[in-house]
């Protein structure tokens, strides 16, 4: 009897997942599989790369094969390109079954994905956003059968950062119904996710992990950074010249970012492609699929890609800014080293970003080492690397990107149902509150630094009255 097979999954399913070489079950699907199956609520923490998806779709689908309706599923994610990627993963372990499934993201046609809705798919994998939208807009689907609400990324769905989802899923939440099973998943712990696991009576067998996977050699270079993009690219040289068949993601900070490195690398011919979310939906996806057919080897990516994605040719990350959480470090050098195979990261770090480095050295237990570099070829290229990003960066604010920016920017907030105007005024009047409070807070600072100076200049004086006396005392008493 198979490991699977043990752990109480299908004669149909155990074939189909050794057909596309799943033979042994990973932790997180050992330790989530029986309880899921047994109708408990789940939540799966487990390293990156380790499983966790078919540790959800599996369960999902031998329940399914039992009792098969629409909608039976409903996975949430909070990034377009990881929901279409799980919706991939139920399609291919659920073959024989001829699972139908409805990918519902932002930036893809709106009509089609109602018709799709209300066609009662087995499974949708939706991001919040979009789902939202669609239960405010729309009857005719309905989400009150469901057996299983999956929140995959759970930590990332359900806390309240740049993108937050809260009220998106209180929506959804109020669309479904209260009998259901409910599984979470991610490869870090937030304090979400702890105080929910004791509100909730969730199963949880495996230990909460926040740690990256010891198959990856995670490395940093130490440079100033007028110095990061030589090295950037020195060490893209490096690994091409001696991989050709090795992939590269390149994580950085900001859609402008991602766009001049995209820029500056191709001017030094190197196959480069980006994924940021400045850019249209149909494009981001292209550019992935031509990512992970291999006929682009760079990607460079903002943080929207930093999660979930699985893409087995990655063999290096470099982080070109430190990230400023822990967390985020750990999913972006997790799109490496994944399922049992090596990789390298390379984190570029400042002398400002030194505290960070420590910070992520402390949630993963693990050593940063340094990288070797030949500073001396760095410093070769120095000049011409900084001329070049510079003029990609003119030819950026030529092409109106920030300009862009700002429309995609009003976009969303009417898609929100903002006002723009109104909120830019909003936002003045805030602006304008909070300069006067800090005016009012100086100001006060002021004031008690002078009483505290004449309070100081009180006592010198009181005291050198006090030691005259004294002198004028010991005088007469000595006369
Ligand atoms: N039991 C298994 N044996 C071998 N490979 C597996 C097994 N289960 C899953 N995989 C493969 O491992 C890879 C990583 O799986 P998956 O994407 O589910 O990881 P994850 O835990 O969700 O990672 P992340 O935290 O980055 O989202 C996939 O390519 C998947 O097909
Ligand atoms: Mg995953």
């Amino acid at each position: 009897m198979s490991e699977f097979a043990a752990l109480g999954l299908s004669d149909w399913l155990v074939k189909q997942c050794q057909q596309l070489g799943i033979n042994k079950p990973t932790p997180v699907q050992e330790n989530c599989l029986p309880p899921t199956l047994e109708g408990r609520d789940v939540m799966g923490c487990a390293k990156t790369g380790s499983g966790k998806t078919a540790a959800f779709v599996l369960p999902v689908l031998q329940k399914l094969s039992e009792d098969p309706y629409g909608i039976f599923c409903l996975v949430l994610t909070p990034t377009r390109e990881l929901a279409y990627q799980i919706a991939e993963q139920f399609r291919v372990l659920g073959k024989p079954l001829g699972v139908k499934d409805c990918i519902v993201v932002g930036g893809m046609d709106m009509v089609t994905q109602a018709l799709e809705l209300s066609n009662q798919p087995h499974v949708v994998v939706a991001t919040p956003g979009r789902l939202a939208d669609h239960i405010r807009s729309s009857n005719t689907f309905s989400l009150r059968r469901i057996q299983f609400l999956i929140l995959d990324e759970a930590d990332r769905l359900l806390e309240q950062g740049c993108t937050d989802f809260s009220s998106d899923l209180e929506v959804i939440l109020g669309a479904l119904p209260a009998k259901r099973q409910t599984l979470l998943f991610s490869a870090t712990l937030t304090d979400t996710l702890q105080e929910l696991k004791n509100i909730w009576n969730y199963d949880q067998n495996v230990p909460f992990w926040t740690r990256t996977v010891e198959e990856l050699d995670q490395r940093y270079i130490l440079t100033p950074e007028k110095v990061k993009d030589a090295h950037l690219v020195h060490l893209i040289q490096t690994f091409t010249d001696e991989h050709h068949d090795w992939s590269i993601i390149i994580f950085t900070n900001t859609c402008k970012n991602c766009q001049v490195l995209t820029m500056m690398l191709r001017e030094f011919n190197f196959p480069t492609i980006s994924l940021h979310s400045m850019m249209k939906q149909k494009q981001r996806f292209a550019n992935l699929a031509k990512f992970k057919a291999s006929v682009y080897r760079i990607l460079i990516a903002t943080d929207v890609a930093a999660r979930g994605l699985d893409i087995p040719t990655v063999q290096v990350v470099i982080n070109h800014n430190t990230p400023g959480l822990p967390k985020i470090y750990i999913h972006r050098v997790g799109r490496t080293a994944r399922a049992g195979r090596n990789g390298v990261s390379i984190t570029l770090v400042t002398q400002y970003d030194i505290h960070l480095v420590h910070s992520i050295e402390e949630q993963t237990q693990t050593k940063l080492k340094e990288f070797p570099t030949d500073e001396k070829e760095v410093h070769k290229i120095l000049t011409q690397v900084n001329v070049a990003r510079r003029e990609c960066e003119i030819k950026l604010e030529a092409s109106d990107f920030d300009e862009k920016k700002e429309i995609n920017k009003r976009k969303q907030m009417i898609l929100e149902g903002k006002d723009p105007d109104l909120e830019a005024k909003r936002k003045a009047e805030l602006e304008k509150i909070r300069s006067r409070k800090k005016k009012f807070k100086e100001r006060i600072q002021e004031s008690m630094e002078q009483q505290k100076q004449a309070q100081v200049k009180k006592s010198i004086r009181k005291r050198r009255l006090q030691q005259q006396q004294k002198k004028a005392r010991a005088g007469t008493s000595s006369q």
